[in-house]
């Protein structure tokens, strides 16, 4: 043979050989584990947390000067994106998996995204091939049926909301009147229903509520329809629950303006009518603890089924229209669905505000103390500008948005996330057919389509 052909033989059998150890390296974990296992080996293999952990085990070549850089930016800006640790510890120790995790994974394994292609072609066996996709696939699938049990055919991001609560009824009509109960402000003219109107969406529809003498706090009033499904209350989750959250207004000198709640127990105890409702169901009668339990069971009892969409996912298909269907495509396309996931559609994690551009800088307004977000708890820096995701259920009443209430419409506000949270930029009707499918969330209260009568 020629020295020519023994030459193109070799390199032949090199790059053979080269290929087979490139699938052997990369084959999908076994089919014998439960999926949990193969995901968790996947993401072990894809070399997920060395970009999106707190201590990254970072790669030897991390010290070196140029390809340094690169790794140290890349894990950088991996992990200010996302935060893996939760997941790869919740699927190693069994423990409760987080839907918007499930929907993250699942977006950059189905985009074909993650791990980023500069990683895998030095880091043979970590690329995301179409076996470990599938995997992935159905790992969401089983996860959403048995997390949600609710019925929906298919692998939706988006859940629809139960039909009732089991509550206590004799509390939650005791809930009712204090929500609606005015003597928890010191001056006897602010309830909370003053910036949570149950008839114009569970707000106040005002940037920046007034609570006692018209003082103003620093920051938008969410709702409180659906509240109970956010996995903590307030912007930035100072409230472990419903009860912790409701302890705080009354005494929040900027809104109920209260010195304590033995001042507030003084006013109700000496209604004798209400003493005596409240004593049959609390045997030990008027306290904080009572009062916001009260508050917390009425509160669960704030849910809106029934939406249009909700109507749509559980397989009428004729009970949303078209353009809401395309902006529900674009809303699972974009990644909305991947913070704004589950029955909530939000309220499930902390996000960045601004992810992808600088929603802070162009905002024109000097930065607020309420700007911090979660920051103003944790002290921790990666915790800057990060807020609760807000849900988007009746989101078309509860303007304006954002916790610094600076978007009066729904088209500025979709319009600004898929600028600053996903780097698009969409067109006019791209918009429009998100906010169509926006207004389908809108649901009922008490067997009634919610409205506002704010709203022209
Ligand atoms: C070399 C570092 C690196 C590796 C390895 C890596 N990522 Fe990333 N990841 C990034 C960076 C940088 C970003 C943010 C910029 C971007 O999205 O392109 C990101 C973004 C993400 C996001 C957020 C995307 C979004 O739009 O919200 C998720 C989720 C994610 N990665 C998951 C993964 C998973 C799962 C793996 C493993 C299969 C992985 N990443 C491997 C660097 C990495
Ligand atoms: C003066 C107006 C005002 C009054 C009165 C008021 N709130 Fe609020 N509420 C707000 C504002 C503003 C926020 C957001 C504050 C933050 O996140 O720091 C909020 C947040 C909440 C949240 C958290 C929702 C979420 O998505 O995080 C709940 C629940 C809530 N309020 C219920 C109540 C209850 C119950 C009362 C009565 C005990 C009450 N509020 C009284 C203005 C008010
Ligand atoms: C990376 C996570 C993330 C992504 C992706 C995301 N959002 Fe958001 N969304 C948030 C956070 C966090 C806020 C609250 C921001 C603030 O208050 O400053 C928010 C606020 C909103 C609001 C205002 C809600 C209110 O009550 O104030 C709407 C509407 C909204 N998002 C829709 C969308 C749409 C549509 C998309 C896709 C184009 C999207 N979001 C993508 C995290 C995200």
């Amino acid at each position: 043979m020629k020295k020519r052909t023994v030459a193109i033989v070799v390199l032949l059998i090199a790059a053979v050989a080269t290929a087979l150890l490139y699938c052997a390296m990369n084959r999908p974990p076994s089919a014998d584990q439960n999926l949990n296992a193969q995901v968790l080996e996947i993401l072990q293999k894809g070399g997920c947390a060395s970009c999106h952990s707190a201590s990254p085990e970072l790669p030897f070549y991390a010290n070196l000067p140029v390809a340094g850089d690169l790794v140290q930016k890349d894990v950088a800006e991996g992990y200010r994106a996302y935060d893996i640790e939760p997941l790869v510890a919740a699927l190693s120790s069994g423990r409760d998996i987080n839907p918007v995790d499930v929907a993250k994974v699942e977006k950059v394994a189905l985009d074909g995204t993650m791990p980023p292609a500069k990683y895998y072609l030095v880091h043979w066996g970590s690329q995301m091939t179409a076996a470990k996709r599938n995997i992935i696939e159905q790992w969401a699938e089983a996860f959403r049926e048995i997390y949600y049990a609710d019925g929906v055919v298919g692998s939706e991001p988006v859940r629809p909301i139960v039909q009732s609560q089991s509550v206590d009824e004799r509390k939650v009509a005791l809930g009712k009147i204090l929500y609606h109960d005015t003597r928890l402000s010191s001056d006897n003219t602010v309830s909370c229903a003053t910036c949570h109107d149950l008839a114009t969406g569970g707000v106040d529809n005002k940037q920046y509520s007034e609570g006692v003498d018209g003082q103003k706090g620093g920051v938008n009033a969410p709702t409180t329809y659906n509240a109970v499904y956010n996995f903590v209350q307030f912007w930035d989750g100072r409230a472990a629950t419903l009860a912790d959250q409701a302890a705080g207004p009354p005494l929040n000198p900027v809104e109920m303006a209260s010195t304590s709640f033995d001042e507030i127990i003084e006013k109700l105890a000496a209604d004798k009518a209400l003493t005596k409702e409240f004593e049959a169901v609390y045997a030990d009668g008027w306290s904080q603890a009572n009062i916001t339990n009260a508050i917390e069971e009425f509160e669960r009892t704030l849910i809106t089924p029934n939406s249009p969409f909700d109507k749509y996912l559980l397989g009428d298909d004729n009970a949303i229209t078209a353009q809401a269907k395309q902006g529900y495509e674009l809303f699972k396309e974009w990644g909305c669905a991947t913070c704004h996931a589950g029955v909530n559609l939000g309220g499930e994690t902390y996000e960045l505000m601004g992810l992808r551009r600088h929603y802070f800088e162009d905002r024109g307004m000097a930065l607020t103390e309420e700007d911090n977000g979660r920051f103003k708890q944790t002290q921790q820096e990666r915790d800057r500008h990060r807020f609760k995701t807000p849900g988007l259920r009746n989101v078309a009443l509860t303007w304006p948005y954002y916790h610094d209430g600076t978007r009066q419409t729904l088209e500025e506000a979709v319009n600004d996330m898929a600028r600053y949270q996903c780097d698009v930029d969409p067109t006019v009707e791209q918009t429009a057919d998100v906010v169509e499918f926006l207004r389908s969330l809108t649901g009922e209260y008490e067997g009634k389509p919610l409205t506002n009568s704010n709203q022209q």
